[in-house]
């Protein structure tokens, strides 16, 4: 079985999708973080995002190679570990831009449909039961509001990135903005996924209520 996660920044899909993950002895795929390397990547070959050719070339060049850790996914770029390195300030900035970019999408979801082949994956992203893996067993929408998911990014680091709860915000709602406006992929809720809005709900409930759906669908297989 394999189980899609989408749904908007800050909505708790990473934490969520590991538990599941380890829970249910699957692997774990956080294809945000493929986008992010790649926008690494063209951040410091200077390629601007604006120039879709540029971009599109420098996209089939990269390798990017993940691998489970102790504390969650690895995320390796040409060889090099940068796990922490795409989660800086510059990278989200910039990664709804590059995520736009049709070939940078079709290289990507061309990996992760590999990494799913062999069935026991939990991938969260934007568009993976839309797109990437139209025929997952089991499809989660996870949601939050804009002001809840912009508390969390702000406990988890916005006091070392030096900005406030309501710049988050702002940030967020634009990043959410472009996800859902592209017009490759957007980030749109599949007809049959299950919709977990998590604003009042503690993670771990809601890793229990996948766990128990997924367990239910493949008692139902
Ligand atoms: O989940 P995240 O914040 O790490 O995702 C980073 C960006 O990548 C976000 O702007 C949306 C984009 N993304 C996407 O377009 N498709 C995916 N499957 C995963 C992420």
């Amino acid at each position: 079985m394999n189980i899609a996660i989408d749904g908007p920044a800050g909505a708790g899909k990473s934490t969520v999708a590991r538990k599941v993950a380890e829970q249910l002895g699957y692997i774990y795929i956080d294809t945000g973080a493929m986008y992010r390397a790649v926008t690494l990547s063209a951040l410091r070959n200077r390629i601007s995002p604006g120039d879709a050719a540029a971009l599109a070339k420098h996209t089939e060049s990269v390798r990017i190679r993940l691998q489970p850790g102790e504390n969650g996914q690895l995320v390796f770029l040409n060889d090099e570990d940068v796990t922490d390195l795409i989660r800086s300030r510059d990278v989200t900035l910039l990664v709804s831009k590059v995520a736009a970019n049709e070939t940078v999408r079709s290289v990507l979801t061309d990996m992760q449909r590999k990494l799913a082949d062999r069935k026991g994956v939990v991938m969260d992203g934007r568009d993976i039961g839309t797109s990437v893996l139209p025929d997952a067993e089991l499809k989660i929408f996870l949601t939050a509001s804009v002001q809840e998911r912009a508390r969390r990014r702000f406990r988890e680091s916005g006091i070392q990135q030096g900005v406030t709860v309501e710049q988050l915000e702002k940030e967020i709602a634009e990043r959410d903005r472009l996800d859902a406006e592209r017009e490759v992929s957007p980030l749109v809720c599949a007809d049959d996924a299950i919709v977990i809005d998590s604003t009042s709900m503690p993670i771990e409930e809601v890793v229990q209520s996948i766990v128990a759906l997924s367990r239910t669908k493949l008692a139902e297989a």
